[in-house]
């Protein structure tokens, strides 16, 4: 079952997941009681292999398994997917032309968490992220050290660069500076072909794809994980929100979990995910806890920078079941991904300030 939710829709459809909770307290679901909250997975992509990780990972919460291995089943197909230019295999590479990417979990059952910043080479960056998280002491490995930790826990490596994405980096270098070399001389250059190469690769709108993938077991814990290639062209060796506790991930046992896309350094600096696990133990739902944050994104910067082009989308969950998204612009109402006993659906949010 496929279907797009109004955030009106899902008010309505929410009060009857609750009554449905509710009801679930007394019986048994997959053979396991359904502890405090819903079995959930959610994901901030909305793509259909966004949809196919979400089926992955109800498969094991289905077996009973827990809210970790669902979600890194799942992100694992989005970061093999070659065509995701946001993600592992197949993301947009650094300016030198080279894939790095970062990566984070964090499980609510034990409160441990483990992230990798400026891996290379390796197609999985969230499954090495979970292993710095239950094998180690640590919390967060970045560059030569976290390949060398995957080599060691036997992760292959592979290079990570595909055609599309070299085409796109090589593209972007071409255009970068009209003084500089790179690019055909002017007498080979035709502006209309460059216009429809540009319309070949809609990512280029896109500096900084992300995904978060959160999950609420059948014994009510919560995981919550987010992966990606982060910001394209940056900066060698720059590390974005995404593994960073707090700013791209945070989940609460208690409470629930947020995740961020966007641009990492206003999610850095606001700590944004932590602020909206915050703001739900206050007791906002996970819609108004992601708009919160937005708000408190917005307040700070503008005062500082009036031309501020805020990019953020958060997703959230609660240990009721409850969903929220939000962002700062764009042309649509963003959307998020649910996996529930109910089936696959979209949830629509909000944007907050319209640019
Ligand atoms: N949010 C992804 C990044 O900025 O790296």
């Amino acid at each position: 079952m496929s279907s797009s939710i109004s955030r009106r829709n899902f008010f309505y459809r929410g009060v009857g997941l609750s009554a449905g909770t509710l009801m679930l307290r007394h019986f048994k679901v997959f053979g396991r009681p359904v502890g405090q909250g819903l079995p959930m997975i959610v994901t901030s992509h909305t793509n259909l292999t966004g949809q196919k990780a979400l089926e992955a990972g109800w498969d094991v919460l289905q077996q009973g398994g827990s809210a970790v291995d669902a979600i890194e089943k799942a992100a694992n197909i989005i970061e093999v997917d070659p065509e995701d230019t946001s993600v592992g295999y197949g993301g947009l590479p650094n300016e030198a032309g080279v894939v790095q990417l970062d990566a984070s979990i964090m499980d609510g059952k034990t409160y441990n968490a483990g992230a990798v910043g400026c891996l290379e080479n390796i197609k999985t960056p969230v499954s090495v992220a979970r292993i710095v998280m239950e094998r180690t002491d640590h919390i967060f490995l970045v560059g030569q050290g976290a390949l060398q930790f995957a080599r060691e826990w036997g992760f292959r490596e592979e290079n990570l660069l595909t055609e599309k994405a070299r085409k796109i980096w090589l593209r972007w270098k071409e255009n970068l500076n009209p003084d500089d070399d790179w690019g055909p001389p002017d007498h080979l250059r035709n502006r209309k072909n460059d216009q429809a190469y540009w319309e070949e690769f809609p990512e280029m709108e896109n500096h900084h794809g992300t995904v978060n993938v959160l999950a609420l077991d059948p014994q009510g814990n919560v995981a919550g994980l987010t992966t990606t290639s982060g910001l394209s062209f940056k900066i060698p060796g720059r590390v974005g929100d995404s593994p960073i506790i707090g700013a791209g991930l945070y989940v609460d046992n208690e409470v629930g979990a947020a995740g961020a896309t966007g641009r990492g350094e206003d999610v850095i600096k606001s700590l944004a995910s932590y602020y909206i696990v915050a703001r739900m133990a206050d007791g906002r739902t996970p819609q108004e806890a992601c708009e919160d944050a937005l708000n408190m994104i917005i307040r700070k910067y503008k005062k500082v920078n009036p031309d501020f082009y805020p990019s953020e989308k958060f997703v959230a969950i609660n240990k009721s079941g409850e969903v929220g998204c939000a962002t700062m612009r764009g042309r649509h109402n963003p959307k998020m991904s649910l996996m529930t006993p109910r089936g696959f659906s979209k949830y629509e949010g909000t944007i907050i300030h319209r640019t």
